[in-house]
Parts: structure tokens; sequence; C-alpha cells
């Protein structure tokens, strides 16, 4: 199987062994703690569940400007985000070394994590501008990505952790949340060699299913992995509970069985285009995955990213042999009316824009709150009925 980034075997911080767990949970409780962010929340959970390997905890602040100048850390690591713990004041902390991080998303913030403290530092307006324009390429804080990043404090608490619960993760999505080991060990027991990742926060209509099946195809993979971002999105997306029931559905349908695993992983989603789509590359190699499939405009917003521009960070910005996994990077893709079929634009150079059936997250929203029946060119039927469901029950 693939090896994960940064290290031959995958360290997932979560504590595995349940006695020493018991210990460190009783520990936690006599700890000074503090309530963390939601964005520090789903850092605490992603390194849990190994996906974050190989790093040991919360970044300090050289590491998380340099992360954010050059996409590696001060020891050379490739790493394209900062995953910090900021908080807004550390005082009540100030001299402790070993503190409980509580879960602001969960009913009476319980101990999420425990961090040992190496350092508090503070980030300058100045270093927090920096770090928003080159992690978001814009400093709008119209972007919810760059609003969340800044709306938390410039108090930046590092150090390793050992992290003891997924939050609301395994009990909101008990068939769908997994770690990167539980992922890595699934592929083993069915054999899974070479895998292609689907990263996805949306339903999935009819492009993205073909998507599904041209990279499956090309690769020549032994099977896909639907991976689903299960924590906090922006206003209007829609909730992972609708989005897994549309997946569920559209695989159970239109797959051969045994060929795809739908799973999903607790984190807010940050918007960051190309940034991000280098995370997510990362954290499906910590999956075991071979392959990404990298779309038109992968985990962006609004039109702040060039529609390939998360294709091009990997070309222009990715050391040769940063990473393992290999990117499979699909063109805009669509319905074909000349061929009645979902196609790649690429492959059918003479197609004009009048040959394709095209629909605007916006116009989808609002044929759905009207009650119009989505085009099956666009939509499986029965995907488009548990929309339509949800957006009736709004
Ligand atoms: S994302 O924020 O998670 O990237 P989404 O779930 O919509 O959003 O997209 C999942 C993947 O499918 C991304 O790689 C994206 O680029 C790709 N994608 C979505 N729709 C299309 C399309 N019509 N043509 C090509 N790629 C697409």
């Amino acid at each position: 199987m693939i090896i994960p980034h940064g290290s031959d075997k995958l360290n997932p911080l979560f504590i595995l062994d349940e006695s020493k767990r018991k210990e460190l949970i009783q520990e936690a409780e006599g700890l000074p703690s503090l309530v963390v962010s939601s964005a520090a929340a789903a850092n605490a959970v992603m390194l849990g569940s190994g996906y974050f390997n190989p790093l040991k905890g919360y970044m300090n602040k050289a590491d998380s400007l340099s992360v954010a100048d050059a996409m590696h850390t001060t020891g050379g690591l490739f790493w394209p985000v900062p995953i910090v713990n900021m908080v807004e004041d550390a005082s009540a902390i100030k001299g402790v070394k070993r503190i409980a991080l509580r879960d602001p998303n969960v009913e009476d913030n319980p101990v999420l994590a425990i961090q040992d403290v190496e350092a508090i530092e503070e980030f300058s307006d100045d270093d927090m501008a920096f770090m928003t324009e080159k992690i978001f390429r814009t400093d709008d804080p119209k972007h919810p990505g760059v609003a969340a990043f800044n709306s938390v404090g410039k108090t930046v608490i590092s150090g390793p952790i050992q992290v003891l619960n997924f939050s609301y993760f395994e009990k909101d999505f008990p068939e769908t949340f997994r770690t990167a080991y539980q992922i890595r060990d699934e592929m083993e027991k069915l054999g899974w060699e070479k895998v292609v990742a689907f990263q996805t926060r949306n339903p999935m209509h009819r492009a993205h299913e073909e998507l599904c099946r041209m990279a499956h195809a090309a690769v020549g993979a032994d099977g896909i992995l639907i991976h689903m971002l299960l924590g906090k999105l922006k206003a209007g997306d829609i909730p992972a509970d609708v989005r897994d029931a549309c997946i569920r559905k559209m695989v159970e349908l239109y797959f051969p069985p045994n060929t795809v695993l739908i799973t999903g992983y607790g984190f807010d989603m940050l918007y960051a285009g190309p940034r991000e789509a280098v995370l997510h590359a990362i954290f499906r190699q910590n999956s075991g995955c071979t392959h990404l499939i990298v779309g038109r405009d992968h985990a962006g917003v609004g039109d702040y990213y060039g529609p390939f521009d998360a294709q091009k960070i990997f070309h222009d910005e990715a050391p040769e042999g940063a990473l393992k996994i290999e990117i499979f990077e699909a063109d805009h893709t669509a319905w074909s009316k000349k061929l009645n079929q979902v196609v790649m634009m690429r492959d059918h150079p003479d197609h004009t824009k009048e040959d394709y059936v095209f629909l605007s997250g916006t116009k989808v929203r609002e044929m759905l709150s009207n009650g119009e029946a989505l085009p099956v060119e666009f939509s499986r039927p029965e995907v488009a009925a548990i929309l339509m469901n949800y957006y009736q029950s709004l």
C-alpha cells in the first residue's frame, strides 16, 4: 500500500489503547483547560485520525509562517496550510505545560485532546494578513475561509497533542465517519492497491458520478473512495446527512457492488481552493489512496480562484516528489446533448457551449426551493428526490 506522507508508517494521534485513554481522560479533568475554536477542534480530529500524518500536534508561529509562505515547515516537511490552535486570549494558561482542549461543538464542551504546550506566541496583524493572502489568495473578509481564519484570535498555542475522541463525528455519522487508519485497514481487507479518491462537499450529481467512473477506468483502479467532508460549511451549503443520503442512493443504484467505499472525514471546509487541494492530496495519501480527482474549481468558492488553479498548484508549486499520490486532473464535465451522456469537455472539441446542459448551484437551489424537478441530465432522479425533500422541508 502507498506509504503515508512524511513517514513510513501512519502515526495517528488518537490514543488507541483503551486503558491508556481512560487514564488520560481522568488526567484531563484535572488539567487547566481551554474551549478551542471549531477549526482547532477539527484539526485535532484530523490529527487523531492519522489524516495529518506526520504532524505531532499544532504548529508554532515560525512553522505556520513558513508553511503559509512556501508550503513547507521550518524542518522542510511539505505542507500547504498552517495547522494551528489559535485563541483570543491564553492568559488563563500562562506558564502551564499541559492543558486539556475542550470541544466547542459538543454540549458541555467535553475534553477532546490533551496538549503539551511548547510555546504561546502572538501573530502580528501583518503576520495574519500575510498568511491570509498566501493561503486564500485574497484578503476579502467576505471569503468564508478568510473570515473564519481571522475570527479566532491571534495567539497561537503550539505543541504535540493526544486525541481522546472524534468530537461529534462518530456519533452523528457512524456509518460514514472513518479515520485514515480505518480506511487503510478496509482497503487492505478488500485487497485494493490502486484507489482513486473523490473529495466532495456536495451531493453527487451526474457529472460527479461520471468523474469517478472516468478516473476509475483511466487509472485502472481497484476501487473508488468517496470521501466527503462532514464538518462545517458556509451558510446555504447542503448538510452532511442529506449529502450522505444522496451519495449512498447513487452508489447503490449506479455503481457495481464492492467498487466504492463511502466515507467521510471530520474537518471544516476552508474554501482555500489550490492550497486546500494540496491538503486534500496529503490526507488521501495518508488514507492509502494512490490517486485524487481534482476537477473544476476544486475546494473553491465564488470566483476567487481560476477554474483549474487547484490543478496548477501541483505543477507550479509542489516540488518534484513531494507527494506520492497522483492527481487525476479532470476537465469540466457535463451532459452532452449531442451524445446523450456526461462527457469531459476536452474530449469533445467539436462541441459548443450550447451542446451542454449547465446548471449553476444557484439555479439548482432555486429550482428545488420552487418545487421544480431537476433535469435528469443533471441529477439522477432518486438523488434529486432526496434533495427536493430537503429543500421543501426548509
Ligand atoms: S469541493 O469543494 O469538494 O471540491 P464538489 O464536491 O462540488 O466541491 O467537487 C468535488 C470534486 O469534483 C472536485 O474535484 C471538483 O473540482 C470536481 N467537480 C465538480 N463538478 C465538476 C464538473 N462539472 N466538472 C469537473 N469537475 C467537477
